[in-house]
């Protein structure tokens, strides 16, 4: 069954043929893009979804979410408006509640976010463990997780557990955990935060990632978000698929990027819900450096899902042009999580489409906070599922 989505005013398509065509259409089938070009050569559909003059985006990938949880900290936020830093302790009340939390609860409260995902633009979603922090518990986030998306993360070495010794800890993570966990996720992930007395340092992360490694898991990290330290030149070295947060870089760290193959993702939700500095994303981009933009989606550090309200962050904050932002939140979603069958519009990439309340993507970060962005339904399989 082929659909044809025409009358479209713009369409980003982020492939270089075509690169932001007015005017336009698309034909979809069977779940991936069939055809793509000007509205008056495209070809007979089974179906027809009129754009009615609307822009028309690849939809957002986001790269880095910690979606299973229970509870919230809105009270840890409104303490730290009025000054208190994070430094990641209140993720063992995010612990207690997801734990107490039955199966069914959990999964009600994911199917939850996917809808308030779709319905902001996001076709592809990355979610972690982290808030079980047990073998069963790590377990059950990755099942649920699995239940929706196939970029499912192992993040057991979220923090270490208030009631337990580090070095015993990291024995757990990387044997009987990653054991139960490897089956069940795609990527394993560390934050690496040696200032941090929660997090791990840069001997403790090399050791897990390099255990998830040899258990079959690629590598991502939480890096350099509340101080300077090795997260981003570890990651670099062993060659993950993406380094996060990015926030305190020096420059042996822009360096190392702008030489490796790891993709610097940026979540500029953090850095304005923890009133910390932006980081200088077009100081990367200048150094050569590929970017992405995700929610980091949590209750602790970035309670959002939304991609327009992180697109406008790094367009007011960072340095970014609306296109650029834009790029980073699809293709470098993309490039993030090694996937080149989304975030961009071409022959046989997924039909992932968002359309725009709108005739241009420029209004992503022009309309800030107008829900103009939502995931165009297809009748197809997305790769963000409904969980039932
Ligand atoms: O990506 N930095 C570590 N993990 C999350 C925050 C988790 C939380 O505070 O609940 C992050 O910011
Ligand atoms: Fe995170």
């Amino acid at each position: 069954m082929s659909v044809i989505v025409d009358n479209i005013a713009e369409l980003v398509t982020h492939d270089p043929e075509h690169g932001i065509l007015q005017d336009a259409a698309v034909v979809a089938d069977g779940g991936r893009i069939a055809w793509v070009g000007p509205a008056a050569q495209a070809p007979a559909a089974d179906r027809r979804v009129d754009a009615s003059g609307r822009a028309v985006i690849p939809g957002f990938v986001d790269s880095h979410t910690h979606l299973v949880f229970a509870g919230d900290r809105a009270v840890e936020f409104a303490a730290r408006m009025t000054g208190e830093p994070y430094d990641g302790g209140g993720i063992a009340s995010t612990v207690a509640a997801t734990r107490d939390a039955p199966d069914d609860e959990l999964r009600t409260l994911l199917a939850g976010r996917i809808a308030e995902l779709r319905a902001q633009g996001t076709t592809t979603v990355e979610i972690k463990s982290g808030y079980g922090l047990t073998v069963e518990d790590e377990a059950r986030a990755l099942r649920l997780a699995g239940e929706v998306t196939s970029e499912t993360t192992f993040l057991g070495a979220h923090v270490v557990p208030p009631d337990l010794d580090r070095r015993a800890y990291v024995d757990l993570v990387t044997g009987p955990m990653l054991a139960a966990c490897a089956p069940l996720a795609r990527w394993v992930d560390v934050f690496c935060e040696p200032g941090s007395k929660h997090a791990f340092d840069g001997e403790e992360s090399r050791e897990i990632l390099e255990a998830g490694i040899s258990a079959g898991l690629l590598a991502r990290v939480h890096g350099n978000q509340l101080g300077p330290g090795p997260g981003v030149r570890l990651a670099v070295e062993l060659g993950a698929a993406s380094v996060d947060h990015c926030t305190h870089l020096a420059d042996a760290d822009v360096d190392a990027l702008a030489g490796g193959e790891t993709v610097a993702t940026l979540l500029p939700a953090v850095e304005f819900s923890t009133r910390s500095p932006y980081p200088d994303a077009r100081g990367l981009l200048a150094a050569g450096v590929e970017i992405a933009l995700a929610t980091d989606c949590n209750p602790g550090t970035a309670y959002t899902s939304s991609m327009p309200f992180v697109i406008a962050l790094a367009v007011r904050e960072m340095g970014l042009t609306p296109t650029e932002a834009l790029r980073a939140a699809t293709a470098g979603g993309a490039r993030a999580l090694r996937r080149d069958d989304v975030g961009v519009v071409r022959i046989g990439a997924r039909a992932d489409l968002t359309i725009l309340d709108a005739p241009s993507h420029l209004h992503l970060a022009y309309r800030p906070g107008v829900p103009i962005a939502r995931a165009l339904d297809l009748g197809m399989q997305p790769s963000v599922r409904s969980a039932s």
